[in-house]
């Protein structure tokens, strides 16, 4: 066989192999368009276990439904605060603004907060749960490692949190029970939002 030849051969083969796999492509695309040979599934994902579903139905409502077992005092909060908080929200829970935000402080009363966003918004001025608190913290605290938490620790930081807003006692043990039991500040100033459709109009207080 010359050289010629096998080149030849060669390119041929090339040739032949570049259509058998361009015919193929053609058909798998037919395949895909006409859907009729997909498969009866993909194999993708598995059904949730019950331990997965359990790590992502973590929402509390403001009665306590959906709170876990567990329970932590204020006293207890201050280690988690200091360890896993203070380096973000300040020592005491005063912020750095405008970054991390003030957590307790704020001013008491019926403050306008309309007129100057500038107020600081707090726990003890501005929520209306205790369960929220708890809430917020386990989905989404420390910021860059949400849910590292144990269920006793966001119980504890709850607590210390409330203490410092002088909403329970030190020593208060908070749990599923006690925590709901709290009666925030603000809770007066929140309404149900009735409004109907999505540009309000005569409807909006
Ligand atoms: C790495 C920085 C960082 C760490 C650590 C951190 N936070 Fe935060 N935290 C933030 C930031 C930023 C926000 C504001 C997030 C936003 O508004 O979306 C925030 C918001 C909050 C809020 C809501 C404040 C409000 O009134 O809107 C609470 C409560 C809170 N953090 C508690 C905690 C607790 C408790 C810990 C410790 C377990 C913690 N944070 C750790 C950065 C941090």
């Amino acid at each position: 066989m010359s050289r010629n030849s096998i080149a030849h051969g060669i390119v041929q083969g090339i040739v032949l192999a570049a259509l058998a796999l361009a015919s193929a492509c053609r058909l798998d695309a037919r395949d895909d368009y006409l859907g009729d040979k997909d498969p009866p599934h993909f194999g993708l994902g598995h059904a949730p276990s019950a331990a997965e579903i359990a790590a992502e139905d973590i929402d509390v409502s403001p009665d306590g439904a959906g709170l876990p077992a567990g329970s932590g005092t204020p006293e207890q909060g201050a280690q988690v605060y200091a360890a896993s908080c203070a380096v973000c929200h300040g020592a005491s829970g005063e912020g750095k603004p405008p970054a991390y935000p003030q957590l307790v402080g704020g001013p008491r009363g019926n403050v306008d907060f309309a007129s100057d966003f500038a107020i600081p918004r707090t726990i003890g001025n501005y929520w209306p749960y205790a369960t929220t608190v708890f809430g917020y913290i386990r989905r989404a605290m420390p910021l860059t490692a949400p849910g590292s938490l144990t269920a006793d620790q966001v119980y504890a930081v709850t607590a210390y949190l409330l203490n410092r807003e002088g909403l329970i006692a030190p020593g208060t043990v908070i749990d599923a029970r006690t925590l709901p039991a709290v009666k925030m500040p603000a809770r007066g100033r929140f309404v149900p939002d009735d409004r109907r459709g999505s540009i309000g109009g005569r409807r909006v207080r």
